[in-house]
């Protein structure tokens, strides 16, 4: 196997572990922002993640959410780390959130795994060999309507009173069969891979919540732009990613909502 991909997988495992055994405790929760929470498995599972990654890799760059570096100047690659994707959830033991694992090549993914320590499912890709759940290929789904579609967002924890995602909301919601908003960006990113959503966009991600997300999307046969449709570059401002076939449809809605939203119509969309 991959190398790299072995190791995001061992650092995905012992995370998932980590995640577990803290969902069933209680829970110490700080604030990062108004909403932005952090707990100490957040923070365990980023150490054991990136412990794995310095002993094998001291090359190598690292970015994680918490904090943790290691950027030797003109590294060849970048682990992009979200120790926990969902920490809202989790703080709730709400059972939705993950662990985000990818590593790049300068712009360049190479592997992305994420893990869903409840449902001990584990999503895993690398460029140019496909996508798989569990050692099993995954393919996105083949509707090709937005009206026959389930799709899925999130919102920012920062700047939440500027958002336009609740225009985005409503007009989705009337155009699909429904919007999901699970709170982790990384299992949205995976269930679109694995065809349970047709398509996924959110303002304001992180490189951590899509790095391992959006090659996994790629690998799984769909694809992934900013909500305008150009070349999405990894942490930009907004992102969507769709089983491709819905991309389209997708992009002009969003167009639409944005237009509504720059001529002062908020909440005017129609069915
Ligand atoms: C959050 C989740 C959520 C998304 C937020 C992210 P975190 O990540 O991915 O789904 O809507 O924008 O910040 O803080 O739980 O790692
Ligand atoms: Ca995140
Ligand atoms: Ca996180």
């Amino acid at each position: 196997m991959n190398e790299f991909l072995e190791l995001a997988l061992e650092a995905a495992a012992e995370a998932a572990v980590i995640i577990r055994t803290g969902a069933e405790q209680p829970k110490h929760i700080e604030y990062k922002g108004d909403v932005d929470l952090v707990t100490d498995t957040d923070r365990r599972s980023e150490a054991a993640i990136v412990g794995r990654i310095r002993k094998r890799f001291p090359d190598h760059a690292i970015v994680a959410e918490e904090g943790s570096q290691g950027a030797p100047r003109g590294a060849k690659y970048t682990w992009y780390i979200d120790p926990l994707d969902g920490t809202t959830n989790f703080a709730h033991t709400y059972p939705c959130f993950a662990s985000s694992i990818a590593l790049y090549e300068g712009e360049i993914p190479v592997v992305g795994v994420v893990v869903n320590p409840m449902l001990q499912e584990t999503f895993s890709a690398v460029r140019g060999e496909g996508a798989s759940r569990n050692g099993k290929p995954i393919r996105v789904s083949t509707v090709s309507k937005l009206g026959a579609s389930l799709v899925a967002t999130g919102f920012p924890t920062h700047m939440r009173h500027n958002s336009a995602n609740m225009d985005f909301y409503w007009g989705f919601t009337l155009r699909s069969h429904g919007v999901r908003r699970d709170g982790s960006a990384a299992l949205d990113l995976c269930n679109v891979a694995c065809g349970r959503f047709e398509g996924f966009w959110e303002f304001g991600l992180n490189s951590w919540d899509t790095a391992a997300g959006s090659l996994i999307i790629q690998e799984a046969g769909g694809k992934v732009t900013s909500l305008d449709g150009s070349e999405y570059p990894l942490g930009g401002p907004t992102i969507l990613g769709s089983n491709g076939l819905v991309h389209e449809e997708m992009r002009e809605l969003s167009a639409e909502i944005l237009g509504k939203v720059a001529a002062g119509k908020s909440g005017t969309i129609a069915r």
